[in-house]
């Protein structure tokens, strides 16, 4: 093995000159003869069992990084030093990388590039779609108070065979996205054990907490688990939303009720807790996003991130309105406001932030299934 020294040196002279995978490769060469910062979460144990880092691995490595922050403040080698180590931002760049090249279709992939723009186009034109339909099928905004009978103004048919094909489309296209990044993977069989560990660790994010459970860096060097929290409160109030909306077609289709649900139903229960969690996180997060120390992250993606954080909070807020003046004349216009809302968040969800979730979710399993097997270097701690 290369001495520390030797390794940088070598590093030094490749800086800046290189891909996104190059770059990660760089700093991996120089963090695994380092290895300071082997405990603060699964990136660095998965570094340990390799001594090259191809296209696969900077991937896998980049997905399983959650991009806290700590390891950059622990460095020695951080800008301004000469070696340029900032693993965060490396990984970032590469995260973007990942999500284009396994983009389905694959040349919806460059949609990545100019995410903020895409996300408000797509917003833009489901405004405008639903404006105009709702202009074509009653010839005004406003309307006498309709109990919030929302099929009044348009057909449940229509609704569920736009909102259908934009979610099967999303999850078809992310499906694809992750069994290509899969197979570039060839981990191995997969355990029960790893995938309960996975799911253990997405679900509670682990690896949010830096390695100590003080959670992730923010603006400096201090510790904090706001960022999680906050993810918590974004994350689970998507499910409930979903869960609701699960609901409300099983009511539907399966019962016979169609809506509106009194306030005190099940779908209109678990929309109000998700909505609420889906405004709250969503803020959090952006007030998070835009106090971040400047070396986090890769800049360019702020407008990806930002504009889904968005995305997500409009979805919520429109959704809130709808239900507290569904009795209105302004039923109709809210309604059109909150499904052109609904429809971008849909239609974008594979070519944006949202794909985080997907490749994040597949190297944690990869990690798990790889730290189940020996490894063939016997030098690690994992
Ligand atoms: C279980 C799968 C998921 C995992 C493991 C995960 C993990 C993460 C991590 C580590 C971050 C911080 C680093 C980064 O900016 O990329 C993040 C950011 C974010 N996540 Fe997730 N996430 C998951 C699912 C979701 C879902 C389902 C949503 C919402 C629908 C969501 C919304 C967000 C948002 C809005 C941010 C941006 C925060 C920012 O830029 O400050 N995540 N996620
Ligand atoms: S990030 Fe810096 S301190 Fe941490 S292992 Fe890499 S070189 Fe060492
Ligand atoms: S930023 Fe955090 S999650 Fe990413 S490699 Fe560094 S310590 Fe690990």
């Amino acid at each position: 093995m290369q001495s520390l020294d030797a390794l940088a040196r070598e590093a030094v002279a490749l800086a800046g000159g290189g891909s996104p995978v190059d770059e990660v490769a760089r700093q991996m060469q120089i963090c695994n003869a380092c290895r300071y910062c082997e405990t603060f979460c699964a990136v660095f144990p998965a570094m340990t069992r390799r001594l090259e880092f191809g296209a696969g691995d900077v991937h896998y490595l980049a997905n399983l990084c959650h991009n806290c922050g700590a390891c950059l403040h622990a460095c020695q080698y951080a800008p301004p030093h000469e070696f340029a180590v900032n693993v965060p931002r490396a990984m970032a760049q590469v995260r973007r990388e990942t999500y284009a090249e396994y983009a389905w279709p694959r040349a919806f992939g460059a949609l990545y590039r100019r995410n903020g723009l895409v996300l408000a186009l797509a917003t833009a034109g489901g405004l405008a779609l639903f404006l105009v339909l709702l202009l074509a099928s009653r010839g005004t905004l406003g309307h006498a108070p309709l109990a919030g009978d929302f099929y009044a103004i348009f057909p449940h048919a229509m609704l569920g065979w736009m909102f259908g094909a934009a979610f099967l489309f999303a999850t078809l296209a992310l499906a694809i996205g992750a069994a290509r990044f899969w197979r570039g993977q060839a981990p191995g069989p997969v355990s029960g054990g790893a995938v309960a560990e996975a799911a253990r660790n997405a679900l509670a994010l682990t690896y949010l907490d830096g390695g100590h459970g003080d959670g992730c860096n923010e603006e400096d060097d201090a510790f904090t688990l706001a960022r999680r929290r906050w993810h918590h409160f974004t994350f689970y109030g998507f499910l409930l939303c979903f869960a609701a909306t699960c609901v409300a077609t099983l009511y539907h289709y399966g019962l016979g009720r169609p809506a509106p649900y009194p306030l005190t139903s099940l779908p209109v229960l678990l929309g109000t807790l998700g909505g609420i969690g889906l405004l709250v996180g969503p803020a959090g997060l952006m007030w998070l996003n835009l106090r971040r120390h400047p070396l986090h992250g890769d800049p360019r993606q702020r407008p990806m991130d930002r504009a889904f954080t968005v995305l997500l909070f409009a979805t919520s807020l429109t959704g809130l309105a709808l239900l507290a003046l569904r009795g209105t004349g302004a039923m109709a216009l809210l309604l059109a406001i909150h499904l052109g809302t609904v429809l971008a968040l849909f239609l974008t969800l594979p070519y944006g932030k949202f794909a985080h979730a997907v490749y994040r979710v597949a190297a944690l399993l990869k990690y798990q299934v790889e730290r189940r097997q020996a490894s063939r270097l016997q030098l690690g701690s994992d």
